[in-house]
């Protein structure tokens, strides 16, 4: 992780937020490449999901709500983590996690007010060691503000701990305008809020970061089978952007894990380096959150079956993903050292590094970010060999400006071919089109106007004319 963090500060990934003023914990600011990557995350699957459906629909409501939307969906009375603070050395720990470092069991009782929990024998501070902690405390996560000048209670607001409560909210409200029938959907993508107790690993757990939401409302009676629909498809969609089957596994909860109203759940993990994390929970939620806002609200929740001339509340799968936490497991799985070729032209493949080693006569040490190219944050670099050849120069601007229409495209001419290739490696780019004296003609007719396109993986360089180009990429970046 240390190495991934590193490059992602390097190359312009990923930042601590706020960075001149010594940070802010649990809050991260995405550089260049890190918002290009972040964008195709989240197009990818506004196109999957919303787009090239007709089922589904797309929402993007405020971050601000009225409260009473926390109050109807428990947030407000539920929504928090037990804490114990350590009297001596007042570090600040969530109870649960405390204990699973120590290889304790928090325990927990359930009393009318909620779950109250209680710390095991043997608990002890893991930074200091002392065992002086306090009982475990409640503390709701999410973040409170005030609406207006006055700062009393009757003005308090939340900022969303989760997009999906907005799509509830306003269920009726889509359902006269989009002429959808049950079973159909309402995605949103957007920011969400936590204060989360210990924000770690990196983004992993922040407590400002995006989430991409969809509420799948069916007839009751069918939520096994399309939750399990809505299972496939995502597992499916995380193999479409380039994370191998084999780093991610479905978590299945067992019936007692359930919360009261649901009727199944599955979380994708991922192999992150620091062990196998979720990016996804995919949950059937029964009508618990419609029924809360129909009460709360005093309005009316139900949909009318046209076919059956039947009304009733519709129930919902729910599939919610964190974008941050999906960039995050993309950046962990693109990384790789390798041995390549001193002399790429040479043709020779890159070879694993081996780890504290140097690499043979030849060859030099590179860091590859192995982006599925449908996601990486460059599509394609463009270099003139040299660049005090005003004539290589002239055409790979035409080149880049070409490609630039349609591609995110990166122009360099700083440093020698090598160099630049290395900097493409790094941010992950596909490809690289290298503009010589044979594009201007110089060694026959036959070569002019024909570029070598270098693939970042293979190393391979291929001769293409420049008409070809966007042709060749957009076909591979699709
Ligand atoms: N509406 C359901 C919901 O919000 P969740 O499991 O609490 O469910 C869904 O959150 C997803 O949001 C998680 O799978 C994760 O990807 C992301 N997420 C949740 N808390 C996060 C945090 N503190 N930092 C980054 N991502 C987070």
């Amino acid at each position: 992780m240390e190495k991934i963090v590193a490059l992602c500060k390097r190359r312009g990934f990923i930042f601590q937020s706020s960075e001149i003023y010594g940070g802010l914990n649990g809050f991260w600011d995405y550089g260049p490449l890190g918002c290009e990557l972040k964008r195709n995350i989240k197009d990818a699957w506004w196109r999957d999901v919303v787009q090239r459906r007709d089922d589904v629909v797309g929402l993007e409501a405020t971050i601000i709500m009225h409260p009473s939307i926390w109050k109807a969906s428990g947030h407000v009375d539920s929504f928090t983590d037990p804490m114990v603070d350590c009297k001596t050395c007042k570090k600040r720990f969530r109870a649960d996690q405390l204990c699973e470092e120590l290889g304790l069991k928090l325990e927990s009782v359930e009393t009318p007010t909620g779950k109250q929990f209680k710390l095991p024998a043997g608990a002890k501070c893991t930074a200091c060691g002392s065992d002086q902690l306090t009982e475990p405390r409640s503390f709701n996560l999410m973040f409170k503000t005030f609406i207006g000048p006055v700062e009393d209670v009757s003005n308090v607001a939340y900022l969303r701990p989760e997009t999906a409560q907005a799509i509830f909210a306003q269920f009726q409200n889509v359902l006269s305008c989009a002429r959808q029938k049950v079973p159909f959907g309402i995605a949103q993508i957007g920011k969400a809020f936590r204060n989360e107790i210990n924000p770690r690993n990196f983004t992993f757990r922040s407590r400002e970061f995006e989430q991409m939401e969809l509420e799948f409302f069916i007839k009751p009676g069918t939520d096994a089978q399309w939750h399990e629909y809505w299972v496939k498809e995502r597992m499916k969609w995380y193999e479409s952007i380039g994370l191998p089957a084999s780093k991610l596994k479905p978590y299945v909860y067992k019936k007692e894990e359930l919360a009261h109203y649901a009727s199944a759940c599955v979380d994708v993990y991922f192999d992150f380096p620091f062990g196998s994390q979720e990016l996804e929970g995919i949950a059937a939620r029964g009508n618990f959150d419609l029924s809360q806002h129909q009460k709360h609200s005093g309005k009316s929740m139900e949909y009318f079956d046209d076919e059956t001339k039947e009304k009733y509340l519709p129930h919902v799968v729910e599939p919610s993903a964190g974008v941050d936490r999906i960039a995050l497991a993309l950046l962990c799985n693109a990384y790789y050292e390798e041995w390549a070729p001193t002399s790429e032209s040479a043709g020779s493949a890159p070879i694993p590094a081996e780890h504290g080693k140097q690499p043979p006569a030849g060859f030099e040490s590179r860091v590859v970010m192995r982006f599925a190219p449908r996601i990486a944050p460059v599509k394609v670099a463009v270099f003139p060999l040299l660049k005090n050849k005003p004539a290589l120069v002239e055409k790979a601007k035409e080149v880049f400006h070409l490609l630039r229409s349609q591609f995110v495209s990166f122009y360099d001419e700083a440093g020698n071919i090598g160099r630049r290739y290395r900097r493409q490696d790094e941010a992950g780019t596909p490809f690289c089109v290298t503009i010589d004296f044979d594009t201007l003609g110089e060694k026959g007719p036959e070569m002019k106007d024909t570029v070598t396109l270098r693939d970042r993986d293979t190393l391979k360089q291929e001769r293409v004319s420049i008409k070809e180009l966007p042709a060749r990429i957009a076909e591979a970046v699709k």
